[in-house]
């Protein structure tokens, strides 16, 4: 019965993410500009948050691509949830966020200053259904998810731990893409 329960949980919490990921999921490529996409994100995630981290962008005041800009917007707040998520309870929640352009593409990196990433889940953090959360609060979609978004638009997202404490991650996008 417990074993029951538990799944029924899980089954409940799959269903509530797979209505936030399954948005716009034919949309084309426009042109629009990707910090205030960024801001906003980052806005709809704190907002709704209990304790508030401080947010610190280091950013243009403009940086316009040609991508999907509904994708772009999902896998910010991912990002930035799991950013949140970690910094419960822990003192000074920071989250910093830079986008610059680099060569074609344009860079966005989220890091925060959490616990960092385990190295034995380095592997696994991009996998469907891993999480290292409780049941009902985390479905071990959201990376995966954010993954395939930014590599169906030619662009790419990796995970590391900085070298001061917390996870980084960089999301890669192709700011022009023919
Ligand atoms: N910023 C971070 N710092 C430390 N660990 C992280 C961070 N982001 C993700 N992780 C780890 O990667 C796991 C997978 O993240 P992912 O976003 O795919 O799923 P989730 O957050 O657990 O659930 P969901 O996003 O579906 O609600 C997390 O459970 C956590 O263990
Ligand atoms: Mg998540």
């Amino acid at each position: 019965i417990d074993g029951t329960l538990e799944g029924a949980e899980r089954v409940r919490a799959i269903v509530q993410d797979l209505r936030r990921f399954s948005s716009s999921q034919r949309e084309g490529l426009e042109v629009f500009d990707v910090t205030r996409t960024i801001r906003t994100a980052v806005d709809w995630v704190v907002r709704a948050e209990r304790v508030k981290p401080v947010v610190v962008f280091d950013m243009p005041d403009e940086l316009d691509a040609c991508a999907r800009k509904g994708h772009l917007h999902q896998v910010i707040v991912n990002l930035v949830h799991n950013a949140a998520d970690v910094l419960q309870n822990r003192p000074e929640p920071r989250i910093e966020i830079s986008c610059r352009r680099e060569g074609e593409d344009v860079v966005i990196k989220v890091r925060d200053n959490g616990t960092g990433i385990p190295q034995t889940h380095m592997d696994q953090i991009f996998e469907p259904f891993f999480t290292t959360k409780p049941i009902g609060q985390g479905t071990g979609l959201g990376l995966y998810v954010s993954y395939g978004l930014m590599k169906e638009q030619g662009g790419d997202l990796a995970a590391a731990n900085h070298p001061e404490g917390g996870a980084v991650f960089t999301v890669r996008l192709p700011a022009n893409p023919g």
